[in-house]
């Protein structure tokens, strides 16, 4: 029998517990958590309850706990984005072979030295560009090599954040400011421009960029609007960003799964808006309902560890996620567009803003023999081709086979993450080697760092710039 993958966990927060955590607890057979360093008490403890790691392997922080021998073979960072580079390095350096958390780093020089020390050491670093993996994007991929397309003349790539994702994360959330975390290019479209290159098969040689933040400031703020949404805000009733309407009630987010769901799941969402006892009391009878009726995931797990009304409530009352959106400290772009030539002279843009009433990614691939439309949401994808000469259309289902983030991409990461190491690299990463594989999300990188150049010194950036 093939014994389970030895890892180590740096950062029990949302990505490291709930799901490369939450995958190990699905795949004993796969991987085992055997030390974790976490600052936070209750955190740690929890994640070395679940992963039965005993008290001398759970350590404050990643520093004491990678200077001991090597406990296994590979080493989770999910650490917040500017506290990646410290950790990896060593981690490497210690003969772990690491999956990192996007964005790899917040600057240019510290994605090239992680690469750098990768390959002196030889060791997997592996960022998690989770959108390679989803059934939606490798079915594009196939379809664009395939030929079918023809040349590819245009791409338009909109990665369009809901209103309420935008409020949780950008707004009031660990991504607001771009000095204390990284700038929204880098944070939220990493993902996307990894995606462009690998679907092109060829790199970028040139940007611009335009984009600001408009509407999350104070002097849009409704007249009387409080610091604190409970603190009797006038426009309680009305205001989309009430902080009770997003997190306790949660319509938001059931909407927008309602949205690009089908069948029973759509039905399910959308009744809990219409009927949440009626939703609740069939949870006996049929306990995938519980998902809806019961729901402790993102976003709540992130305001409220142990998420009940209540406990919501009560962090409503005086934490960053019951602050007026008009009112927060926050300074990343609420809309930005990267205008792209790619090496082979392809224009292809990609827009980003934090204002969509249905949150998901929308493509539209121009090419000489047929077009592509695409759409990747919550509750499930499709992507349709319409032949010039025929006319034919055709329409894939692109939905995860199973309900796991980024639309089954979480959960097919860590599939292939495992895959490599018990293949020592050999297996396919969605990727050629696996030394290649930080290398070439160094490349997004380095264009988000280009973008964010270009956007504020408003200048067309040459990407050989930036590269070594
Ligand atoms: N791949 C994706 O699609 C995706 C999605 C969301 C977030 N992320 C990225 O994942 C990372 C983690 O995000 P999150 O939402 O889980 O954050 P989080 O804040 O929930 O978790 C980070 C954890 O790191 C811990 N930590 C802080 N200092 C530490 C130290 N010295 N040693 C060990 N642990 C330490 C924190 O206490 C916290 O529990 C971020 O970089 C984020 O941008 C990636």
């Amino acid at each position: 029998m093939v014994k389970p993958i030895e890892a180590i966990m740096i950062g029990a927060g949302q990505r490291g517990s709930d799901i490369y955590g939450e995958y190990a607890l699905r795949h004993p057979e796969q991987i085992h958590f055997v030390a974790v360093a976490e600052p936070n008490a209750e955190r740690r403890l929890r994640f070395a309850t679940q992963h039965n790691i005993p008290a001398e392997n759970q350590f404050e922080t990643w520093k004491p706990l990678l200077e001991r021998p090597q406990f296994g073979q590979a080493a989770f960072v999910c650490t917040q984005d500017q506290q990646h580079t410290a950790p990896a390095l060593a981690a490497l350096r210690a003969g772990y072979d690491v999956l990192l958390e996007k964005p790899m780093a917040t600057t240019a020089d510290e994605c090239c030295q992680l690469v750098d020390v990768a390959e002196e050491t030889g060791r997997q670093l592996h960022i998690c560009h989770v959108l390679r993996f989803t059934k939606h994007f490798t079915k594009m991929r196939e379809i664009i090599q395939s030929g079918d397309l023809g040349e590819i003349i245009n791409v338009s790539h909109r990665e369009n954040v809901s209103w309420w994702h935008m409020a949780h994360s950008f707004v009031r959330g660990n991504w607001r400011r771009a000095a204390d975390s990284a700038p929204m290019i880098l944070a939220k479209c990493c993902h996307d421009l990894d995606i462009l290159i690998w679907l092109m098969n060829q790199n970028c040689a040139q940007l611009s960029s335009m984009g600001n933040l408009m509407h999350y400031r104070p002097e849009n703020a409704p007249e009387g609007a409080p610091k604190y949404c409970l603190d009797g805000c006038p426009v309680a009733e009305t205001c989309p960003y009430y902080a009770p309407f997003i997190y306790v009630d949660l319509l938001p987010l059931w909407r927008n799964y309602a949205d690009t769901a089908k069948g029973f799941p759509r039905i399910a969402a959308q009744a809990q808006e219409r009927a949440p006892g009626l939703v609740k009391a069939l949870s006996n009878l049929a306990p995938s309902l519980r998902e809806i009726s019961e729901y402790r995931g993102w976003p709540r797990s992130v305001v409220a560890q142990d998420p009940t009304p209540e406990n919501l409530m009560d962090a409503l009352r005086d934490g960053p996620y019951g602050r007026c959106v008009y009112h927060c400290d926050n300074d990343v772009v609420d809309h930005q567009v990267v205008s792209m030539k790619f090496a082979r002279g392809a224009s292809v843009t990609l827009t980003m803003h934090g204002h969509s009433h249905t949150e998901g990614r929308f493509t539209l691939i121009q090419g000489s023999r047929a077009e592509l439309q695409a759409a990747f949401g919550y509750g499930g994808s499709w992507i349709e081709v319409n032949e010039h000469r025929s006319d034919l259309r055709t329409h894939y289902d692109t939905s995860a086979d199973k309900a796991s983030g980024h639309g089954g991409g979480d959960d097919r990461l860590m599939d292939a993450f495992i895959n490599n190491l018990r293949e020592d690299g050999a297996a396919n990463f969605e990727l050629a080697s696996h030394l290649s594989a930080a290398r070439q999300s160094l490349e997004s990188h380095l264009m988000a760092f280009a973008a964010e150049e270009a956007r504020l010194g408003d200048k067309v950036v040459c990407i050989s710039g930036f590269r070594r």
